[in-house]
């Protein structure tokens, strides 16, 4: 399956959903689910996804022992483009993960600051709060996020932060006063394997 991790379209219009979404569907007819960021309408994405059949919209899925968990953090936060999650909701989420299995979420934008300065502005602005309700879910694996155009990747407590680069440009984050981009570095998507445990690798595709 296909996750989006957010930003799908730069507008959020129903004509550039339905484009985005025709324009996959060329490539793959595997299920495609998607979370909102910062440029996304999640009331808009869940109309598409009930009534045009369009990207799949869900909390938390099952696939063989593992829980796969979306977050929208697309509220607006403090400064243009930050995200606040409803941290009452993500409780009635974490109710119905499993004890015992291995989990992934998968959230739009980063639950701690990170990367240049201007960017740690417009990470999740009550990330603090999430850091710590995710510290009591057992078998958290990864969290996967977007947002922030870049390769990130470390380990908290026995689960991976790592971030979805951009499929589109990278940020050049060495330049801590305003939004740069960086063409040189390669556009990629992450591939998670899901069985017994839960593991992943980075493509990346240079010559674009
Ligand atoms: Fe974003």
């Amino acid at each position: 399956m296909l996750v989006l991790s957010g930003d799908l379209v730069m507008k959020a219009d129903k004509s550039h959903y339905i484009e985005l979404y025709q324009y996959i569907r060329t490539f793959t007819h595997n299920p495609i689910y998607a979370i909102p960021g910062n440029h996304d309408d999640i009331v808009l994405m869940q109309e598409l996804a009930t009534q045009e059949n369009l990207f799949k919209i869900h909390d938390v899925i099952q696939i063989c022992g593992n829980d796969v968990i979306f977050l929208d953090s697309s509220e607006k936060g403090e400064y243009l483009g930050g995200g606040k999650i409803d941290i009452a909701y993500f409780e009635t989420i974490k109710s119905k993960l499993r004890e015992n299995s291995n989990k992934i979420i998968f959230i739009h934008h980063p639950p701690f600051k990170i990367g240049a300065d201007w960017f740690q502005k417009i990470c999740l602005d009550n990330g603090d709060l999430l850091m710590k309700s995710i510290s009591e879910i057992n078998h958290l694996k990864y969290l996967a996020y977007g947002h922030c155009h870049n390769y990130f990747i470390e380990e908290r407590e026995n689960t991976i932060f790592l971030s979805c680069p951009s499929s589109w440009v990278q940020f050049d984050h060495t330049c801590h006063d305003e939004i740069k981009y960086d063409q040189k570095i390669a556009i990629g998507f992450n591939v998670f394997h899901l069985s017994d445990d839960i593991s992943h690798h980075t493509i990346t595709i240079s010559d674009h």
